[in-house]
C-alpha cells in the first residue's frame, strides 16, 4: 500500500516536474525570442534645443514626474535598479557621452526612438523603461526633456549587463505590457499640448505620462507590486485611503513621503522624485484623481 502510493506520487511528482520544467522552458524561449527581436521604427523628425528654458523645462520634468533622474541616478548615468534572484538584474543605462555611456553615439531620431517608441538604437525593445506612458507625451514636453538629457555632463560609469530573472520573464512571456514597443501605435501624432493649469484635464495629462499608472494600475485604484514580496501601490480613486486627504495633505504626501496620520509612504512609491512638481502640478494631480470613479480595491 505505502509502495504504491509512493510510486503513484513518484510518478505524480515526475509529471508536475515535467510539466515545470517545460513550463520554464517555453518562458525562457518565448522572452528570449521577445527580447531579441529586431523592431524598425522611424520616428517623427523633432528638433532638440539648446535654448536654456527649454533645458530648464526639460531638467524639471528628469527629476519630477517622469523619473528619467530617479532610474537613471540623478546625474543620468544610469545604475542597477533591482538586483535580485526572481526579478534578475535591470540596469538603467549610462545615458550620457561619457565612458560607459550610450549617449554619446546618440543622433536626437534614436532619442526619440528609445523614450517614445521603446526601442534601443540597436533595434531591441525596451523592458522596464515606461516609454508607453512617455508615448502619450506632447511634443513640447518630449522635446524638453530630450533637450535636457542629451547635454548632461558626460558621466564615466561602466554598469554590468541587464539580466532578466525567471519573474521578469514570465511577465515578458505573458503580458504585452512588459514591452511597449509591441503595444504602441507607432503611427500615432503627438497628442495636444496640454493646457498648463490647476484642472482635471491637466492632471489627467500628468498622471498618465507620468507613471502612476504603471505602479498603481490600469485605472488607478491599486496593484500588487510587480516584485514578489514588494509593497502594494495603493488605491489613488476616491474609495482609497488618500480619497479622504486634503489637498494639502495630498501634496505634503507627495513632497514629504508623509500621511496625514504621520506614518511613511515606504520608498517603492518614487515620492522623492515625484513630489519635485511645481504646486500646479500636484494639484492638478489631485483635482484629477478626486474626479475618478470610486473603485473599492484591497490595496
Ligand atoms: C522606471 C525606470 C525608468 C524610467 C522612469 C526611465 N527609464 Fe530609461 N530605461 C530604463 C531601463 C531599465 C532601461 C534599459 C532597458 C533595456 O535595456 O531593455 C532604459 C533605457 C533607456 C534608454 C535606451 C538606452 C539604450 O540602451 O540604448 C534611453 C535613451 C532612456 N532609457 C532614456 C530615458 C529618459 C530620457 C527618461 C525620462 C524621460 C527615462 N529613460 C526614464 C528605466 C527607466
Ligand atoms: C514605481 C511605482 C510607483 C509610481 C511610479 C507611483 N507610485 Fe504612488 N505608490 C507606490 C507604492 C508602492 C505605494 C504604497 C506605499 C506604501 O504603502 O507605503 C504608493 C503610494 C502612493 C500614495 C499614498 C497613498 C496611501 O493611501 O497611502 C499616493 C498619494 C501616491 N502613491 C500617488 C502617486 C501618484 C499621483 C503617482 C504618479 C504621479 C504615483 N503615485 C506614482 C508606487 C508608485
Amino acid at each position: 500500500m505505502a509502495k504504491r502510493i509512493v510510486r503513484g506520487l513518484g510518478i505524480g511528482l515526475g509529471a508536475l516536474i515535467g510539466l515545470l520544467v517545460l513550463g520554464a522552458a517555453v518562458v525562457y524561449g518565448v522572452s528570449s525570442s521577445r527580447l531579441s527581436k529586431q523592431y524598425e521604427v522611424e520616428p517623427e523628425p523633432v528638433t532638440l534645443s539648446s535654448d536654456s528654458a527649454v533645458v530648464a523645462r526639460g531638467r524639471h520634468l528628469a527629476e519630477s514626474r517622469l523619473g528619467c533622474a530617479d532610474c537613471h541616478a540623478p546625474d543620468l548615468g544610469g545604475k542597477v535598479m533591482i538586483e535580485s534572484p526572481a526579478f534578475g538584474r535591470i540596469v538603467a543605462p549610462n545615458l550620457t557621452s561619457g565612458q560607459g555611456g550610450v549617449g554619446g553615439g546618440y543622433t536626437d531620431a534614436d532619442w526619440v526612438r528609445a523614450v517614445r517608441h521603446g526601442v534601443a538604437a540597436d533595434g531591441r525593445g525596451l523592458v522596464i523603461m515606461p516609454s508607453a506612458e512617455f508615448h502619450r507625451l506632447s511634443r513640447e514636453d518630449l522635446v524638453a526633456v530630450l533637450s535636457y538629457a542629451r547635454q548632461v555632463p558626460p558621466v564615466e560609469r561602466s554598469l554590468p549587463e541587464s539580466k532578466l530573472g525567471p519573474v521578469a520573464r514570465a511577465m515578458l512571456a505573458f503580458s504585452a505590457e512588459a514591452l511597449p514597443v509591441r503595444t504602441l501605435d507607432h503611427e500615432a501624432p503627438f497628442p495636444a499640448s496640454p493646457v498648463e493649469g490647476v484642472s482635471v484635464e491637466y492632471g489627467a495629462y500628468l498622471a498618465g505620462t507620468s507613471g502612476c499608472r504603471g505602479c498603481h494600475g490600469p485605472d488607478l485604484s491599486g496593484a500588487p507590486s510587480h516584485e514578489p514580496g514588494g509593497v502594494p501601490a495603493a488605491n489613488l480613486t476616491p474609495a482609497g485611503r488618500s480619497g479622504q486627504w486634503s489637498e494639502a495633505e495630498f501634496i505634503r504626501a507627495m513632497r514629504e513621503g508623509k500621511r496625514p496620520d504621520g506614518s511613511d509612504i515606504s520608498p517603492a512609491m518614487p515620492w522623492q522624485a515625484m513630489g519635485r512638481m511645481t504646486d500646479v502640478e500636484l494639484r492638478a494631480i489631485f483635482a484629477y484623481l478626486r474626479s475618478l470613479p470610486p473603485v473599492v480595491s484591497e490595496s
